[in-house]
């Protein structure tokens, strides 16, 4: 998949051989959510595919809305906002919502990340051989129920996929919605945990969804449980500007293990986030494409590497951001302003934080002593 913006412009800039230094890195992906992360010629061949290939053998017509949500993932969509993100979506959903369609995207999404499975399942196919952007990949999604799945068949759908490679290649995180009910997140959360117990490859749960929308209260209780079963637990949180600072202190409460983004952790957040070393997990294209932070002169990631803070590198969802996870490195290691500056040894450091924060596979080696240095811009 072709990559654009901030992640295609700072790997541009880098040399033949500090491309090749990122490339070799052992990287770990920890914040990729599937649906966001199929790459769009998957998407357009199963959008032909609905048009010519119905089960009845007729051709069918794509939706309006559809179409239109089609045609602006395509051109790689110019977004306003957080809010203007997830409408994006819908069209993706209405492509994904059987068995097989689910099947190949969540191949494709793999294959993208890892390379080519080790033995290719026949049944979804074969897609052309692409080089791997990680080492190590943690693939969330949010179970969905269509008319032809059930949140036990997509997770078992998914997981098949994920089964295909080895544990030090792939697991699965279970997305929890906000905009869920509690009833739905109760059962999810005891699925996942059944799964857990069954030895299936699922290392932890995530909440993600509309940054402004659900009780979250009423989720704690789930959340608790999913850790006591030996979940690892990642939070969506401090997104915005808007998400109150006592809601930020109430998801602290839940002893969560990573953080997703924590855009806007006030002082005692992140001095919580210090002391208990909660690994946040950083996507620098999303947060300046969703304008949640304007620059990366002023992006949070400077604070967590002053104070040699864990800090996974991610790319929460490369169809919409058209960026890759050796994009997100070249973010760090490019001159400013296209990137931060960072030395390659620095690089180095970064890159083993991520993976000593996975959920599977045990845990690597910790951060050194020393502080990186962020240069000034
Ligand atoms: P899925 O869970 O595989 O369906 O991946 C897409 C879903 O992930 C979206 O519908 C959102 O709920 C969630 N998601 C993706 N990116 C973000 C984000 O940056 N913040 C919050 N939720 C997100
Ligand atoms: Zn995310």
């Amino acid at each position: 998949m072709g990559i654009t913006g901030f992640a295609a412009d700072a790997l541009r800039s880098l040399s033949t051989a500090q491309r090749s230094f990122i490339e070799s890195l052992p990287k770990a992906e920890l914040h990729a959510h599937l649906n966001g992360s199929i790459p769009i010629e998957t998407l357009q061949e199963l959008a032909k595919e609905y048009t010519i290939d119905s089960d009845d053998g007729m051709s069918s017509t794509l939706p309006p809305d559809i179409q239109t949500g089609l045609a602006r993932l395509q051109s790689g969509p110019t977004l306003y906002d957080i809010n203007s993100f997830f409408p994006l979506f819908p069209a993706i959903y209405f492509l994904t919502s059987t068995p097989r369609t689910l099947a190949r995207a969540t191949h494709a999404v793999l294959d993208s990340f890892l390379g080519p499975t080790p033995s290719p399942s026949e049944s979804t196919g074969q897609l052309p051989p692409s080089s791997p952007q990680c080492t190590y990949l943690e693939l969330r999604t949010t179970p969905r129920a269509t008319t032809a799945l059930t949140f036990a068949s997509y997770l078992d759908v998914v997981l098949a996929e994920i089964e295909l490679y080895p544990p030090e290649k792939a697991a699965l995180i279970v997305s929890i919605d906000r905009r869920m009910t509690v009833d739905v997140v109760k059962e999810i959360v005891k699925l996942t945990i059944d799964l857990k117990e069954q030895g299936r490859r699922v290392v932890g749960v995530d909440l993600c969804g509309d940054p402004l929308a659900g009780n979250m209260h009423e989720f704690a209780p789930h959340f608790k449980r999913a850790k006591e079963a030996g979940l690892g637990i990642t939070l969506h949180i401090a997104e915005t500007v808007t998400n109150p600072a006592s809601e930020t202190l109430h998801f602290l409460s839940w002893s969560p293990d990573r953080l997703g983004h924590a855009t806007f952790l006030n002082e005692d957040a992140k001095a919580i986030v210090m002391r208990d070393n909660i690994c946040v997990e950083i996507c620098l294209t999303s947060n300046l494409l969703c304008k949640t932070v304007s620059t990366l002169e002023e992006h949070h990631i400077r604070h967590y590497l002053r104070n040699n803070h864990t800090i996974a590198i991610c790319t929460d969802d490369t169809l919409p951001f058209r960026n890759s996870l050796p994009g997100e490195y070249a973010l760090l290691l490019a001159t400013p302003p296209l990137g931060l500056g960072l030395s390659e040894a620095e690089v180095e450091r970064v890159a083993k934080m991520g993976m000593s924060a996975r959920f599977g596979c045990g845990s690597g080696p910790g951060p050194s002593d020393d502080a990186v240095t962020v240069p000034d811009t």
